[in-house]
């Protein structure tokens, strides 16, 4: 089945993102999709060295120009190495993250301007902007504590950022649904699992319905 389309996943951290792009991933492909399921480095080489300069707790100096720059270098390799050549084989793409989470993360919570990450992140991206973003919205409070009882995910330099952070990112993510209401759709992540999976599911059915 060829349906070409590019789709992100967005979302704070504990979200529950990672399982529900599982679930989906194992839907579609089971349907006869080809997917490529993939996240922000995505295995890439060079995207993973940045990614491992931005993530580490070591790095406490870090300007926030400097990590908006980082993200939208690595985003850029990853868009050009990974998600484009598969888009032109027709391939179905669920990404883990994308150009919100610099908007939202960067823009919004940092203090840097969603504009002026746009226009960063314009540079790197070329115009791929997904098709359909799937956010996925829960308290950072209810969030973080998801994370704390996962044990084994590591924890990274923005887990350790405070609570008033990840309000202002959930913050960033709603200033981006009033935007762009048109490409990014709310899920309610606070419900349980599979109530959670069935609301992606069903809107990703019903923007692939609309383009096949
Ligand atoms: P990751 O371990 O991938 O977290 P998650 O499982 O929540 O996706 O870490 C990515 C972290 O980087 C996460 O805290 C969000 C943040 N981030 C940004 O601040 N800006 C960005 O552009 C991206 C892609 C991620």
């Amino acid at each position: 089945m060829n349906t070409g389309m590019f789709i992100t996943v967005e979302g704070p951290e504990g979200a529950g993102k990672t399982t529900i792009i599982n679930m989906l991933a194992n839907r579609l492909a089971e349907e006869g999709h080809q997917v490529l399921q993939t996240r922000e480095p995505g295995g890439i080489g060079i995207a993973e060295q940045i990614r491992g300069v931005i993530l580490d707790t070591n790095n406490t100096k870090m300007d926030p120009r400097t990590e908006a720059l980082l993200y939208a270098a690595a985003r850029r390799q990853h868009l050009v190495e990974r998600v484009m050549p598969a888009l032109e084989k027709g391939y179905l793409i669920l990404c883990d993250r994308f150009i919100d989470s610099s908007l939202a993360y960067q823009g919004y919570a940092r203090g840097l301007g969603m504009e002026e990450v746009f226009s960063i992140n314009s540079f790197a991206i070329e115009g791929m902007m997904p098709e359909l973003t799937l956010y996925f919205d829960i308290q950072p409070e209810e969030g973080l504590e998801r994370i704390n009882q996962h044990k084994g995910r590591e924890v990274n330099r923005l887990d350790l950022e405070n609570l008033n952070f990840h309000h202002q990112v959930r913050k960033g993510y709603f200033k981006l649904m009033e935007l762009y209401p048109e490409r990014i759709f709310r899920i309610d992540a606070s419900k349980p699992i599979e109530e959670v999976y069935q609301q992606a599911e069903r809107k990703l059915k019903e923007i692939l319905n609309g383009k096949i």
